[in-house]
């Protein structure tokens, strides 16, 4: 083997190397777990449900507007629908044994800020924020990814975006005079999200 190939082989080497590590994410903010896409207990599909069927987000979500967890919903609720809908179906059936069984089911969860972060859903919504900014094309998902970061740092851009604006009918923040009704203030000081 000769110089030449030598070199080119070397290069190629740290080409893919640097793919392959830029890919695996070793380049991404500490924290970021953006795209992080776990396996469900059952076969549960947003593209189903919010995308082809139109179910509304806060049908299922129901608490996304008055609490901090938007809340999952229970068996009961899915069943519903699905004591009628596709009842004999292998993933209905796994519902079905859950709620005979008297247990939960167990999802995982895929969005997730360590404890010592306060996080409240209900003010965001009401604000006028949508799902979708925090969350993505959800409805489109036949399985539940994480969309945005929600390291530190993207919290608080969003926050600096929401300061004397209002939203407009997009969820667009845009410049508010100081005593415009529902003047948005988002918070940056480190005690409103860290008690
Ligand atoms: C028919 C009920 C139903 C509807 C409608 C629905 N969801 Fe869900 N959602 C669920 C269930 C069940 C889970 C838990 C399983 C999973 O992650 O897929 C879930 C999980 C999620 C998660 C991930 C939760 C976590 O652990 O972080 C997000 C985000 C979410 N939904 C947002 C939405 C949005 C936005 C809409 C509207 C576009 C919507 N959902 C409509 C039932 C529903
Ligand atoms: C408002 C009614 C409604 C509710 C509530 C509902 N679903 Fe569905 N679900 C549907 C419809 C409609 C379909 C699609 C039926 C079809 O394709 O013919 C579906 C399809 C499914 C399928 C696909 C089954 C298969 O064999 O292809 C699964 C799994 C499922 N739902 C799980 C759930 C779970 C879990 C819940 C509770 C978190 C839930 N559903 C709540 C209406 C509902
Ligand atoms: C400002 C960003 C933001 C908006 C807007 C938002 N979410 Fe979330 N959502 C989050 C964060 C952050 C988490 C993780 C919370 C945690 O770990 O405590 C989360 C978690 C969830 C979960 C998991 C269960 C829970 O409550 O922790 C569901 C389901 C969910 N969101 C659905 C929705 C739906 C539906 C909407 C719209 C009605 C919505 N979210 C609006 C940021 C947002
Ligand atoms: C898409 C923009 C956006 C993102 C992303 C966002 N926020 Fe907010 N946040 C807002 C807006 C708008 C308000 C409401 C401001 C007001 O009431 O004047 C708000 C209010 C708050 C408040 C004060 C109200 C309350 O609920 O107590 C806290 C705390 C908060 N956010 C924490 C967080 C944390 C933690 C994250 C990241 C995990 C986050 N936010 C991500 C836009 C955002
Ligand atoms: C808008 C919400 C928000 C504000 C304001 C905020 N933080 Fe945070 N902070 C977070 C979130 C979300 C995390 C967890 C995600 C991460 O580690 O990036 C975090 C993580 C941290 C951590 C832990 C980092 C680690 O190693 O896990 C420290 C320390 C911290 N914040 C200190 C501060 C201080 C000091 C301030 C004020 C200058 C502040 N924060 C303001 C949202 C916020």
């Amino acid at each position: 083997m000769n110089l030449r190939t030598l070199k080119i082989i070397s290069i190629l080497v740290t080409v893919i190397g640097a793919i392959v590590i830029w890919q695996n994410g070793i380049f991404r903010q500490f924290g970021d777990q953006s795209g992080y896409e776990p396996i469900q207990p059952i076969n549960f599909s947003h593209k189903i449900h919010a995308g082809d069927n139109k179910i509304n987000c806060t049908f299922c979500h129901s608490s996304a507007d008055e609490s901090a967890v938007a809340g999952v919903p229970t068996a009961t609720n899915c069943m519903n629908c699905h004591s009628q809908v596709l009842k004999d179906s292998p993933e209905i059936l796994k519902i079905k044994a859950a709620l005979d069984n008297n247990q939960p089911i167990e999802w995982v969860k895929v969005n997730d800020v360590p404890d010592h972060v306060v996080f409240n859903h209900s003010r965001h919504v009401t604000a006028g924020v949508n799902c979708n900014t925090c969350h993505g094309p959800v409805e489109t998902m036949a399985r539940v990814s994480q969309f945005s970061t929600f390291t530190m740092g993207s919290c608080i851009d969003c926050h600096r975006r929401h300061q004397g604006v209002v939203l407009d009918a997009g969820g667009n923040p845009q410049f508010a005079a100081e005593n415009t009704p529902n003047r948005l203030n988002a918070p940056t000081d480190c005690a409103a999200c860290h008690h």
